[in-house]
């Protein structure tokens, strides 16, 4: 089993679900969806728990659900705009959706409720596979955002797990 094959087995039930591949329609980063945002994030935090012997089904599947949040953030209509607050809140609302349309575990929903830490100043990571996600979005982002993401190597093994994904459906 390659690394892909051990990550798909270790988020399936997420990965192929229409509710999880809905983010696909929101933006995060220029031309890259929330989506495909979560994806990058899980598998780098995957990969990184592999390394350091930590929970790595928690670590994906915690990390694929840490921005559940399900509106787009950038959207520009003042009524259907999210709280200019959306850094503050949408871990609790992204913990809440991983509740309402999966079965996660307790230690799936500390990764979710505590990633945006520092910034939640209150919501400290409590576990290593915790920590780990949190880093691994802050990595993800900064490069999304600084545009070492869009032609990487790493870009091309994520567009390949998303169109597996998507054609599975
Ligand atoms: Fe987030
Ligand atoms: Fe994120």
């Amino acid at each position: 089993m390659n690394s892909f094959e051990l990550f798909h087995d270790c988020v399936k039930d997420i990965s192929l679900s229409p509710v999880f591949q809905s983010m696909d329609k929101f933006v995060q980063h220029g031309d890259i969806s929330t989506m495909e945002h979560t994806i990058c994030v899980a598998y780098c935090a995957f990969n990184l728990a592999r390394k350091k012997g930590l929970d790595y089904r928690t670590t994906a599947r915690g990390a694929l659900l840490h921005d559940l949040y399900l509106y787009d953030w950038h959207i520009k209509d003042f009524k259907k705009r999210p709280p200019l607050t959306h850094g503050f809140t949408h871990p609790a609302k992204a913990a809440e959706n991983a509740k309402k349309y999966f079965n996660i575990s307790d230690a799936e929903y500390k990764i979710i409720r505590n990633h945006m830490w520092p910034l939640t100043i209150f919501h400290i990571p409590p576990t290593k596979e915790a920590l780990t996600v949190s880093l691994a979005d802050k990595h993800c982002a900064w490069r999304e955002t600084m545009g070492t993401y869009d032609n990487s190597p790493l870009r091309k093994e994520i567009k390949k797990y998303i169109s597996f994904i998507q054609s599975d459906n």
